[in-house]
């Protein structure tokens, strides 16, 4: 698949379908997410695949209300990163930069593979690191649904993408742009 198709394709879909996810399906998804750049290559993440269906169990105490769609997934990925393993230069702490290029690349490969792959910010990080068994100094900063498209169930907003800011307000050339979205409050 093209990187553009790949992009175009790529959507938080939260109807899901149950699908198996085999060893093969996850070193592809890690494989994308390895070869991702990061600040002197210090790769400051960790994935943790939860599958099996006892955790996944488990999980359903973990995520927010109005999550409660992640319950159809087959896999849910745990994202770790740390502070300690990665550059900060001028004050900038790069892990959490460096852990989203990794998955935005493993989020392509999911598309590519025919999968949906949904992060998530509702969910208690306390119980997901004590579920897994977590150390302290990990940071639990995303969580990741996988499965398939339903073609069946319906969940409203799935049909279109959200919308996104005009080009006009998010670049500029050769000098700073004061342009704001005035929708934006905060
Ligand atoms: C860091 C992050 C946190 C998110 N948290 C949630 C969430 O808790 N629940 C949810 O349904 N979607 C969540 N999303 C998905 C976004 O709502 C979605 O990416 C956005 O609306 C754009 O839609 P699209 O991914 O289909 O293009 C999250 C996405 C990111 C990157």
């Amino acid at each position: 698949m093209k990187v553009q198709l790949a992009i175009q394709k790529r959507r938080s879909f939260r109807a899901l379908d149950k699908i198996e996810v085999t060893d093969k399906i996850i070193s592809d998804l890690v494989c994308a997410a390895s070869l991702a750049p990061s600040c002197f290559n210090n790769q400051p993440w960790k994935f943790i695949f939860v599958r099996k269906n006892e955790l996944l169990e488990k999980f359903k105490t973990v995520v927010s209300k109005g999550n409660e769609w992640v319950f159809e997934s087959s896999c849910i990925i745990a994202v770790l990163s740390k502070k300690e393993l990665d550059c900060v230069a001028k004050g900038i702490e790069y892990y959490l930069f460096d852990t989203g290029l990794g998955v935005g690349q493993l989020l392509l490969k999911a598309t590519e593979l025919g999968l949906v792959a949904h992060v998530i910010a509702g969910y208690s990080h306390e119980k997901t690191k004590k579920i897994l068994s977590i150390p302290e100094d990990w940071h639990v900063i995303a969580l990741i649904a996988v499965g398939k498209k339903s073609k069946k169930k319906k969940i409203i907003g799935d049909e279109s993408r959200p919308e996104r800011l005009a080009a006009k307000y998010i670049y500029s050339i050769d000098e700073y742009s004061k342009k704001l979205n005035k929708k934006v409050t905060h």
